[in-house]
């Protein structure tokens, strides 16, 4: 029941690595060992609601469940980055017209902070949540603190130390996660609007929280294998060819060298020590279903993330065709058609 005094509220969209991001150069700024490109998935959403409330803690409800621990902890040290951010700029008033114009705005970033976020990625799918999560957080809280003076492109940087994936999904359609030389300028740039013929198709065949989480998946295949060297370098390769397909608008390029990199993704972790298995046997069955599909003249091709679960990057006219294909080989998956999405949005009050 605590009083609400200012709202600030958005939506932001997951997306899907086609060049993956894994490992870290930093760790504490989550920099990246290598460049990364994604795909924002319109079907799949976080809503994050934002609120000052009286009292000495933040607060952070997800799906309707107040959380604890390491999940409070996360958001409360990210919320952390603005309140550090405009302790170190100053007002956030420079910003005359914003919401927050004509307040105390040095003493705004001392308050405790309600964040309410819903999911809107299907149970059924399987899909990480934290890029969308921390995407609509950041976005959120520029508009709560009246941080308008920083970029989409800075946001990203935000959205980053939240989790790496979140600072792709700043922007819409294919987006890249820049290197950069540091925490300035590693963020996220859109290289394609997406809105032409492509789309994905999700196959989700467990909804169990993975065995390895990507934080100590990433820093355990960096330590420890002997391919982490190779992967770089190769995925750099990847990236090119990826980044041609897209300016070529050519899907089969774009599709070949998106697998070529997660082909060498799960190798370099099968070379790790103990080596990490993403892949199941229902996996690879998918995955040859995909190939089969192509070999009958359908352009599509698979990914995955650090999980079992599928995704069909194919024509966005193909989409429903492919996915009733794999309704009917896979009766126990969850089968989502995907289209590009959007960068985030603020969104009204929700409750
Ligand atoms: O954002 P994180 O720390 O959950 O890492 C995501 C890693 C992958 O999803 C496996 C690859 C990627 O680039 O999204």
């Amino acid at each position: 029941g605590a009083e609400m005094t200012d709202f600030a509220a958005a939506r932001a969209h997951a997306n899907i690595a086609l060049i993956k991001y894994w490992g870290k150069r930093d760790a504490s700024l989550i920099l990246p060992t290598s460049e990364s490109l994604s795909l924002t998935l319109d079907p799949l959403y976080t809503d994050t609601a934002v609120s000052f409330i009286d009292g000495a803690e933040d607060q952070f409800i997800l799906d309707g469940a107040e959380q604890g621990g390491t999940p409070l902890e996360r958001v409360r040290a990210f919320i952390g980055l603005f309140r550090q951010y405009m302790s170190a700029h100053g007002k956030a008033g420079s910003t005359a017209g914003s919401e927050v114009s004509g307040r105390d705005c040095d003493s705004l970033y001392t308050r405790a902070v309600r964040v309410e976020s819903h999911n809107h990625v299907p149970t059924a799918a399987g899909m990480a949540s934290s890029a969308s999560a921390f995407a609509a957080l950041a976005w959120a809280l520029r508009d709560l603190y009246g941080l308008h003076g920083i970029s989409d492109r800075q946001l990203s940087t935000f959205a980053r130390r939240g989790s790496g994936s979140a600072l792709r999904s700043i922007f819409g359609g294919f987006v890249k996660w820049k290197y950069g030389t540091g925490d300035n300028d590693s963020y996220a740039i859109q290289v394609d609007d997406a809105q032409w013929d492509v789309g994905a198709v999700i196959i989700a065949l467990s909804t169990k929280q993975k065995k390895t989480g990507s934080r100590s998946g990433m820093a355990h295949t960096v330590n420890t294998s002997a391919f982490y060297p190779l992967w770089r370098e190769a995925s750099e390769a990847d990236l090119k060819l990826v980044e041609e397909g897209i300016r070529e608008r050519d899907i089969n390029k774009i599709g070949k060298a998106m697998e070529a990199n997660v082909m060498k993704f799960h190798a370099v972790m099968f070379a790790a020590d103990p080596p990490l298995t993403y892949m199941t046997a229902e996996s690879w069955k998918v995955i040859e279903h995909i190939w089969s599909l192509r070999e009958q003249g359908a352009p599509c091709y698979f990914t995955m993330d650090a999980g079992p679960n599928v995704v069909a990057l194919c024509p966005r006219s193909h989409m429903d065709q492919v996915a009733a294909d794999m309704r009917s080989a896979f009766p126990q998956a969850a089968v989502i058609p995907a289209a590009s999405g959007p960068a985030p949005e603020g969104i009204p009050a929700h409750e």
